[in-house]
Order: C-alpha cells, then structure tokens, then sequence
C-alpha cells in the first residue's frame, strides 16, 4: 500500500534512544512523521515529501569512523533542518565550523540561557531547564551561524543559519525534562517549517478508505483474520467502511480462547459497526492435534500451522481472493529494521503466528495501519466507534490459553483456566485497575497441592496469576497490586472456581523473566 503523502516530518535516525519519542512528540502535536535510515538520501527523503528535515541524536562522535554514514545531498534539500544533539554535530561540521570533544561532558538537567527569542525560543523566558546528555560540544561556528542559547557552562546549546533555514540544539526538546520542549518543536513544526495540523484520526481514516479503494479496485476481496485485539478489529472497521461486503473478516476459534471471548468480538464488531464478520469454530481440530503435547514451542508450532490450513480451507470457501489483510504497526516495521515501507512484506505480525501466509496464499497484502503507533490506533479506533471492550483489551497470544496451561491440554484444563481468568480479570475491571496494568492473566499449573474446604481435604491444581506493566512487551515489571484485590480475587477463585484449590502472585519482572510463563 501507498505509503501517507508526508506533508509532515522526515527523522533520520543516528541511534539515538530518544529518535522514537522525536516521532511521537511531532505526531501528537498532529503532524505526520516518519524515522528513515540515517543513510537515507535527498532523493529518497524527497519521495516521502516532508516539509522538514530533523536529525537526531545519537551515541557516536561526528568524527569517528564508526559514526553512522549519511549522505550529504541531504544538506542540499530545501526545506528547514532541525539537528538535534548528535544532529547538531552533523550540521556545524557541514557547514564548516569544528566540534570537539568537551572537558565538561553534560548529561541531566541544564538551565540554558536563551540570547535570541526568536525562532525555535519564540514565546520563552529568558532561561529555561533541559535535558543535556552529550561529550561533545560545538569549538567554532560555521560561517553565517550565530548562537542562540547557551548552557549554563558556556557552551552552546542552540545555533541557527537563519538564511539556510538551519536549526540546532545541543540539548533534547522531544524528552519530558525539556521544560519548553513541546514549544520548541512547536515552534520549529509550525512557525519555521510551516506544517499544518492535519494528522488526526479524522483525516487518517478518510485517507485509509480512499487508499484501500484504490489499491484494491472495484472487484477486489480482501480476507481479514481477526484476533479479537485492537489492531485487526480496527482493520475490519476501515475495510468495512472502504469496501463493505468485499471485505470478509475471520475470527477462527482454537479452543483456546478466553471465556465467551470469540462470540464477544462477533457480536461487538457486527453489531455495532456491521462488520461483515464470520466465526468459524475448529476447536475440535486444533485440540486434537494438542493432544499429549507438553512441549511450549511444539504448541505454538502446531497451532500456528493448523492456523494456516484453517485460514486456507475458510479462503477456498469464499472463492477468489485477491489480498489479505494485516494489523501491522508501525513500531513493527521499524523493530524488523525495515525503516523502507518495501519491507514491510516481511514482517508478518505474528498475533496468529501466521508467518509464510501470504507466501503459501500468494496474496496481496493490505496493511492499513502500517504508518501508526499503538496508542494512535486507539484513537483510529475510538473515532470509528470501537466499543470500548476492544479498545482497552490487553494484549493476548495468539497460541492463547495453550501457553498458558502447563503440560498437556485437557477440556477440563482449558474449563478450569476459562473459568478463574473470568473471575481474575473481571475482578480488576470492577476495582478499576485493569487500566493501569498492561497485561493480566492467569495460568494453569496442573500440580497438586493439598487444602480443606469446610471437612473435606482437598487435593487440586495451582493457579499462577500475573499482572505487568510495560510500555510494549519488551521489558516489564509486575504491578503493585494491593492486598485487598489479591486477596479478594484468590477468596472468590477458591471458592467458585472447581478445580483450584491455591492461588499464587507471580512477582517477576522482564528480565530476567519472562510475560508468558511458557
Ligand atoms: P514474553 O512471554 O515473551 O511475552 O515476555 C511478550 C509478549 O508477547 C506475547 N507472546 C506471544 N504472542 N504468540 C503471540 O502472538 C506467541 O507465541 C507469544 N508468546 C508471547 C505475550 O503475551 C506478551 O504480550
């Protein structure tokens, strides 16, 4: 699919770990932004038609051999240059002035001292606290550059060539620490490179649906596997406004789905956005072929590949299909490295574990969400009138409860864990938490410990609970929760839940562990 006709930002990345919150902070402020490879050339940056030009920061010095490569012709480009940090490096030695390592290396907070309100300062006191972290500092100023802020150690923080439309900070606006940074940028997005505010959900979806119109034509059908999460509901929503009935979404039950879980996001996303959406059950299938099997990775690998023949069985049912649709975000191409929107083709996201698909399919792929980052499909979502169910839901596996039940999957097993994640979850939602944790589930640990319920022994299961926080899975930390929730989800699991007996709190981060305990 055609990548947003920018009209926004282009990042080049120089490994800083700040270039990513440089895109969201531009894209809250609603200007599209997109991060290309530090190497990128004028003619490619060209083709994405942004109205500005911003270079991040990053961990080398401009003079080192490792330093990332980067083109010069990108300093030829005719709109305004933003240099940040290490992009302020880049700028002062292009246009011939020197940089060299600092005796005094600035990391944290700075109060800077702002000699010309002009520019990126418009609007600013005359100091203001940001976040520094750099060693290297600016010795001679290019010819026709002039200093507009230093730190409160002499050195430069901000300079500018005003008739180049060149701009550079030593220090970092996109950090919170950055007191004024939202203004800062500001300033540089609307008042020097003029941009317009025009990346809103609204705008967004009216494009997507002309977009997929045209990529698709006036025949074309699309198939749309459904995992009842955010991204492949908010998929269906636009296919469904773009294409109506040729747009056919699948949601295939495993047997391994959470209680009601299937049927809750039929009815959700049929009734109120008349998504053409089909369930198809092959529960039967896939715990046939689980039986027995205790090993995690085989699981996966068994349901992922039966996930493949049921979705070819379903696509032979509804004749030719020309493209299937995928839930790719942004984040996931820019992980995979795959900055060049050509790539994207290679990352299948793996919510189904669906990877080789499109190969085996020969489909076409429609990725509509590809430019976005996850909070932004939320509020895709939210304005395509997404019940809030779907919108809040916490991610899940696409293997599912399989991962989560320990050893070998029985019905009785699956019932067990249906049944206590129901009370577990239900019980957050109720006090209010389920919001502040990024993702809460439980696990089925099929050894069996000793109890009493009124006379009787009892001699059942254990049940591992997990909550984390976390920003995207990657790294997370388990969450606080308070004595009273525990205690009053493992009450109501004990007594309502047949087949647990004990109930346990996983306090593990990631690392060294891990979200899934399998
Ligand atoms: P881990 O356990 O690796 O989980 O810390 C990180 C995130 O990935 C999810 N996860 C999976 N998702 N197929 C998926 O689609 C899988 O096989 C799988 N294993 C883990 C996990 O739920 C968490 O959100």
């Amino acid at each position: 699919m055609e990548s947003h006709h920018n009209q926004g930002v282009v990042i080049l990345d120089f490994g800083s770990q700040y270039t990513r919150l440089i895109a969201r902070r531009i894209r809250e402020q609603n200007i599209y932004s997109e991060i290309l490879p530090a190497n990128s050339s004028s003619d490619e940056i060209k083709k994405h038609n942004p109205k500005a030009l911003i270079l991040s920061g990053g961990p080398s010095s401009v003079y080192s051999e490792s330093a990332p490569k980067h083109d010069k012709s990108i300093f030829e480009l005719d709109i305004p240059i933003l240099g940040i940090c290490y992009g302020l490096h880049l700028l002062v030695q292009h246009y011939g002035g020197k940089i060299e390592t600092s005796d005094i290396q600035e990391y944290g907070f700075d109060e800077i001292k702002i000699n010309d309100k002009s520019g990126l300062f418009e609007g600013l006191p005359n100091s203001t606290k940001v976040w520094m972290s750099h060693a290297d500092k600016v010795s001679s100023l290019p010819k026709k550059w002039k200093i507009t802020a230093e730190s409160s150690n002499g050195i430069v923080a901000s300079l500018v060539c005003e008739t180049k439309k060149r701009y550079a900070t030593q220090f970092h606006p996109e950090v919170v620490h950055t007191e004024k940074g939202k203004e800062i940028l500001s300033n540089f997005l609307f008042k020097i490179a003029k941009c317009d505010a025009t990346w809103t959900p609204k705008n967004f979806i009216d494009e997507k649906i002309e977009e997929i119109k045209k990529v698709v034509g006036n025949t074309g059908k699309v198939l749309n596997a459904v995992s009842g999460g955010v991204d492949s509901s908010v998929v269906a929503a636009l296919l469904e406004k773009a294409i109506g009935e040729r747009a056919i979404s699948v949601i295939i039950d495993h047997g391994l789905l959470r209680k009601n879980e299937a049927q809750d996001c039929v009815d959700s996303l049929k009734k109120h956005l008349g998504v053409n959406i089909h369930l198809f059950n092959d529960s039967e299938i896939f715990l046939e072929q689980l039986k027995d099997v205790k090993d995690p990775e085989k699981k996966r690998k068994i349901i992922g590949e039966q996930f493949i023949r049921s979705f070819e069985k379903i696509a032979e049912e509804y004749g030719q299909i020309d493209f299937l649709a995928q839930g790719t975000l942004y984040t996931d191409i820019i992980e995979s490295g795959g900055h060049d929107s050509t790539n994207s083709a290679k990352v299948i996201k793996s919510h189904h574990n669906v990877g080789g698909l499109p190969d085996i399919m020969k489909l076409k792929l429609v990725e509509p969400l590809k430019e976005l980052f996850k909070d932004e499909v939320r509020k895709i979502g939210t304005e395509l009138g997404l019940s809030d169910t779907i919108l809040r839901r916490h991610p899940f596996p696409g293997p599912g409860l399989a991962v989560r039940i320990l050893g070998s999957i029985t019905p009785e097993r699956i019932r067990i864990l249906q049944d206590a994640d129901e009370v577990y979850i239900s019980i957050l939602q109720e006090e209010g938490v389920y919001d502040e944790i990024w993702q809460a589930f439980s696990v089925l640990i099929p050894v069996k410990t000793v109890g009493v319920m009124g006379d009787n022994r009892t001699y059942e299961n254990l049940l591992g609970l997990r909550a984390v926080t976390s920003l995207d899975g990657m790294t997370a930390d388990w969450y606080r929760m308070s004595d009273k929730i525990l205690s009053k989800i493992s009450n109501k699991i004990v007594n309502s839940v047949s087949g647990i007996n004990r109930v346990v709190y996983d306090i593990t981060s990631k690392p060294p562990g891990t979200i899934e305990w399998e």
